[in-house]
């Protein structure tokens, strides 16, 4: 069926043909249902061009995604101090931070962490683990807040320079990798790169498949101190 030629009965065909005032309405009556269905058509098309516009502006420009799910700009490089040494790990100040936001705990190793793997595995191995080296040759890890047993929010502790699940006791180094505790694997972490001086954790891009560390495999020595029963 025509826009143009909306349907009329026989009888109004019979006036519209006999002319007069009455046809003259019947006329009018036609003209606007014909505009009312273009003004229609015209809404459906425009909003229809606007989705397919928001649509190609996210694939063009991916990092307007915000917000947990997605990139989320975390802070500017120089907001997160590296720290080395397993002693100077002290969330919010060095070398531990953590966003609300990305709900991750974001870690900078300095470039002289001691690792406890040889330079011929350490690079494959940092990259399973989702660690970003930088080109100061610092290190970043976007460690996701959820322990991997049972799902409690795990607090970092500085009196013990770890993760400790307050729920049933999983233990994880401050790089995220499994130390004891039920536990099935590491903790998970998120994609984390860098747009110009900030940093950026992607959400939407988790590893959860990092396994029980051994010897071959393990990053960075357990911690020397235990976890103060209270804390
Ligand atoms: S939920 Fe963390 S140890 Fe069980």
């Amino acid at each position: 069926m025509s826009i143009d030629t909306p349907p009329i009965t026989p009888q109004q065909y019979e006036v519209l043909h006999g002319g007069g005032a009455e046809a003259a309405e019947i006329a009018k009556q036609r003209l606007s249902r014909r505009r009312f269905m273009r003004r229609s058509m015209l809404a459906v098309w425009g909003l229809s061009t606007t989705a397919a516009v928001a649509g190609g502006l996210a694939m063009l420009y991916p990092n307007v995604a915000a917000g947990f799910g997605g990139l989320v700009t975390v802070g500017k490089k120089t907001d997160f101090p590296a720290a080395s040494k397993s002693s100077d790990f002290k969330k919010g100040f060095t070398g531990v931070f953590y966003n609300q936001n990305a709900r991750t705990y974001v870690i900078h190793l300095a470039a002289n962490t001691s690792f406890l793997l040889p330079s011929a595995v350490l690079g494959d191995q940092l990259q399973s683990e989702t660690v970003v080296k930088d080109a100061d040759g610092s290190y970043w890890i976007g460690l996701y807040q959820r322990c991997v047993h049972l799902g409690c929010t795990v607090p970092f502790r500085d009196d013990c320079s770890s993760f400790k699940c307050p729920c049933h006791g999983s233990h994880y180094n401050v790089t995220g990798e499994w130390l004891d505790g039920p536990a099935p694997r590491s903790l998970d972490r998120f994609s984390i790169h860098f747009s110009g001086s900030d940093v950026v954790v992607d959400t939407g891009v988790l590893n959860s498949k990092v396994p029980h560390p051994d010897t071959n495999t393990r990053l960075i020595a357990a911690p020397t101190v235990a976890c103060s029963a209270g804390g």
